[in-house]
């Protein structure tokens, strides 16, 4: 499949108004494809780490920085990407077997990630070899 099938930034809708922001983000297919299961948030990274570095048989991610600025890089193995994510109603969404790699945090850096499912270790993809070997590519 091709890299841009995989991944795609969706901006969602703003209901602010002279209070503030307000973004809204509905599962389901609503605002984005799934059904959501779960949500972490990753902050106090920094410009130095490297988070990510592996791909998920299974789940489907929606990235948001809701604070601050990170990049993804995407990769399938053939094909890679950069992504800058630095508006909070801005997100990537990620299909499965994406190999990820999240980097440059800002210091003020809050990068919400919306799942289509819950956490299971097993179906991490953490070395990029056997990454290769499933996504049928020669190492
Ligand atoms: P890790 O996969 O290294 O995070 P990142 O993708 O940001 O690099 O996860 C760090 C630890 O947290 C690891 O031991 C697995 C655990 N973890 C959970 O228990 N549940 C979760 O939903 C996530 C994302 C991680």
């Amino acid at each position: 499949m091709k890299l841009d099938e995989q991944y795609k930034l969706i901006y969602f809708k703003d209901l602010g108004d002279e209070r503030g922001n307000l973004v809204v983000i509905e599962g389901e297919g609503m605002d984005i494809p799934f059904d959501i299961k779960r949500v972490f948030y990753i902050y106090g990274s920094d410009d130095t780490v490297v988070r990510g570095q592996h791909a998920n048989r299974e789940t489907e991610f929606l990235l948001v920085n809701v604070g601050g600025s990170s990049k993804v890089k995407v990769d399938n193995g053939t094909e890679t990407a950069v992504i800058e994510l630095n508006k909070p109603g801005m997100g990537l969404y990620l299909s499965p077997m994406v190999w990820k790699d999240m980097y440059d945090f800002s210091a003020d850096s809050i990068l919400l990630v919306l799942c289509s499912r819950h956490y299971d270790g097993t179906e991490y993809i953490r070395d990029y070899e056997e990454y290769l070997r499933e996504v049928g590519k020669e190492v």
